[in-house]
């Protein structure tokens, strides 16, 4: 097989981007970064894609005006023949055209378990805030594909971090995010060796012999 197109939307950061590049150079993880979509043009994520000569391109509605949006992100994607669309904290719904386009082959990770703690404004540190105010014991990651609702998709996989009495948002952040940084290489494999197969909102993971 050859590896799989991946395109990462980003729009802080890129620490889950920069986890899943040293995954693929590390060979644990048959696939390629064929570009980077941002809206930010101060992202991190954006002078990483550039110091390792990956294409990118800011698109916004400053730049673009909000109606060419879909289009140029579609271009973008048709061009670098994407096979899978990685949300690493991409800050931006992502367009129902773009959906439609690739459908099931949209992940985001999301730092809490969801459906606890999703939705329009559960965000970056604004989760961690939320989950500390709450009270559970218990937070962690999800990665799920993409539909057209913030944080509602099917999930294929999620990991418990425990959430402690001391926990700042800060802090509780930072034990999350170093699960994300190996999970979401993890889910990707399962899609570059075809294991994924997705029956309503249930994502099952093929066995070898089935
Ligand atoms: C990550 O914690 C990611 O889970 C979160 O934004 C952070 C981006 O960090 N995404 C969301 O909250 C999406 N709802 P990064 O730029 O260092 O990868």
């Amino acid at each position: 097989m050859n590896p799989l197109r991946i395109a990462v939307f980003a729009s802080g950061t890129g620490t889950n981007f920069q986890a899943i590049y040293h995954a693929i150079e590390r060979n644990e993880l048959d696939a390629e970064v064929v570009g980077l979509i941002t809206n930010n043009p101060g992202a991190g994520a954006r002078d990483f894609a550039e110091n390792n000569s990956i294409e990118t391109a800011v698109i916004n509605k400053k730049i673009h005006g909000e109606e060419n949006i879909d289009t140029e992100i579609l271009n973008c994607l048709r061009n670098w023949n994407t096979e899978l669309i990685v949300l690493a904290g991409y800050m931006k719904m992502v367009g129902d055209p773009v959906i439609d386009s690739y459908k099931n082959r949209i992940l985001n990770i999301h730092p809490a378990l969801l459906p606890s703690f999703g939705g329009k404004g559960m965000y970056g540190m604004h989760v961690h805030e939320a989950v500390i105010e709450h009270g559970v014991k218990v937070s962690g990651v999800t990665v799920h594909l993409v539909d057209n609702e913030y944080d509602t998709g099917p999930i294929v996989m999620q990991r418990v971090v425990p959430v402690y009495d001391t926990d700042t948002p800060e802090v509780l952040q930072n034990r999350i995010l170093k699960e994300e940084h190996t999970i979401y290489a993890e889910a990707i494999k399962l899609f570059a060796e075809d294991k994924i197969e997705i029956n309503g909102r249930q994502v099952i993971v093929k066995r070898k012999n089935a």
